[in-house]
């Protein structure tokens, strides 16, 4: 494989989750926003939010990046214009550049010597992010990302073999040992760092099923299937925090 310092950057990207008391200055912070700014975009339909109030991890940072339609009526309108589009094509836009912008920002981030961790649950807690930054109709918050110095150091984590993601021409039939090979990958590089033992992050399990793991064998496989197996079976939470922000998605719309 090649290098370079962008590429070593990118490798060496971790989620941190213990944070220096160093806050960063006003001019890394626009450095940061700026290169994010910067990624790729369909209709800028992302803007941030920031608090330097004490987040989650001790980190000095903690951005909130929404979806956001209200800059965009704002600027149609001037032009007469008034959006048709319906919600759901227009938020799987916003979250493709607000994606692209996030990532852009981690990778600023970690140039800088600095680290990062997104915070997920954020779209069910849009209502409440909404009225604590008093935010205007159409904006959706999508997702947090805290930042700030780290203070922990531990090696990347692992990601899927190359041949289980890089499909050239056709999507082949997945064997048995491709997948088993994928799992003992992801599982034993997480088991390797302690991950989940030192988060405390086994996931309950739900109805009659009986626990059987300890965090000798917990890692990511079961974990991830513990929520996607359990988890948001039913949209309505959802939807509603969306509907709270002005986005309405349903059949028809
Ligand atoms: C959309 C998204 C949501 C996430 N939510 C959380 C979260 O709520 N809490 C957390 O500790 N990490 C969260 N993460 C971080 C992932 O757990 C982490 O990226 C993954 O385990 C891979 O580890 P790495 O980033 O260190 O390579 C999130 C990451 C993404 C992209």
């Amino acid at each position: 494989m090649l290098t370079n310092p962008v590429i070593e950057a990118m490798l060496n990207r971790k989620s941190v989750r213990k944070y220096s008391d160093r806050a960063p200055t006003d001019e890394e912070i626009e450095t940061i926003v700026r290169a994010g700014q910067q990624a790729p975009f369909a209709s800028q339909l992302c803007s941030l939010l920031l608090s330097r109030k004490k987040a989650p991890f001790g980190a000095p940072l903690w951005f909130t990046i929404c979806v956001d339609m209200h800059r965009m009526e704002l600027i149609m309108a001037k032009r007469g214009w008034a959006v048709v589009s319906n919600d759901l094509s227009m938020l799987l836009f916003g979250i493709q550049d607000a994606a692209l912008m996030a990532e852009n920002m981690v990778i600023a981030a970690e140039s800088l010597g600095m680290g990062s961790c997104f915070l997920g649950n954020t779209p069910y807690r849009a209502g409440r992010i909404r009225k604590q930054f008093k935010l205007p109709e159409r904006v959706f918050p999508l997702v947090e990302l805290v930042m700030g110095y780290p203070a922990e150091e531990f090696p990347p984590r692992p990601r899927y073999p190359l041949a289980f993601t890089l499909f050239e021409d056709k999507y082949p039939e997945l064997t048995d040992e491709m997948v088993d090979e994928a799992m003992r990958v992801m599982d034993e590089g997480y088991l390797a760092q302690g991950y989940y033992r030192k988060q405390k992050a086994k996931i309950k399990l739900e109805g009659d099923r009986k626990e059987t793991f300890t965090y000798d064998d917990y890692s990511w496989t079961e974990h991830i299937s513990r929520k996607w197996g359990q988890w948001l079976s039913d949209p309505d939470e959802l939807l509603g925090e969306m509907e709270k922000c002005g986005f309405v998605i349903k059949e028809g719309k």
